[in-house]
């Protein structure tokens, strides 16, 4: 269901390819593949090397493990129940070499999760990312230590068929995809009134 509403400009196909299903079939995601999710992730770039970016997973199959990350979610994101596998994105908030604040920490933990995601789209599986999530909860059950904050949740797994989901959400499945226009987000030399 990857539409888009502007298609002159070719971009990659994984690119192209990604976005994020609310329905995923029960065909499982293998733990060779989460490997190699969180594998693209630790060749993300980031500012000093620092590599601020920690991920705690659990696939179907760890049930008290996948049970702990899908009790932080949102009842919104109730969906994810049907993903295979569940994760949490996580910053280190200082920088290891001099102890100082990273302000760019949770911007390279984003870089590292666009990784994931392509990395997803190339083995044929999806990723819906998720802010909506209790993150005070995740640090406390999920044991995650004094200077690390969780920043988002993602759900992994194959397409499902929306005709699984609850009516509002199987609508929501099949609209278009919507981005703004090119010449609203880029602009050349300096900010561009519209
Ligand atoms: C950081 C982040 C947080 C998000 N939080 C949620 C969420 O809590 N629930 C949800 O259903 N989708 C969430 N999304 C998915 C976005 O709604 C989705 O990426 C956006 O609508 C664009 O659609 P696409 O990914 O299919 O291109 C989130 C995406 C990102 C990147």
């Amino acid at each position: 269901m990857a539409t888009s509403t502007e298609k002159n400009i070719a971009v990659h196909s994984l690119i192209e390819n990604r976005w994020s299903p609310r329905a995923f079939s029960s065909e499982t995601v293998s733990e060779e593949q989460l490997a190699s999710l969180f594998e693209a992730a630790r060749w993300a770039p980031s500012a000093m090397n620092e590599q601020p970016w920690r991920f705690i997973y659990a696939s179907k199959e760890n049930g008290e493990d996948f049970e702990r990350l899908f009790s932080c979610l949102v009842e919104g994101n109730s969906w994810a129940k049907h993903a295979s596998a569940l994760f949490v994105t996580i910053a280190k908030k200082n920088y290891d070499f001099n102890g100082q604040p990273n302000g760019i920490a949770r911007h390279d933990v984003g870089l590292a999760t666009a990784n994931i995601l392509l990395q997803a789209t190339d083995l044929g599986l999806h990723v819906h990312l998720m802010g909506g999530f209790n993150a005070a909860k995740a640090q406390d059950v999920l044991g995650i230590p004094e200077g690390f904050e969780p920043v988002a949740m993602g759900a992994v797994g194959y397409v499902g068929d929306p005709e699984s989901l609850p009516e509002a959400l199987k609508e929501r499945e099949l609209a278009p995809r919507q981005r703004k226009p090119l010449n609203e987000i880029a602009f050349k030399g300096v900010w561009a009134q519209k």
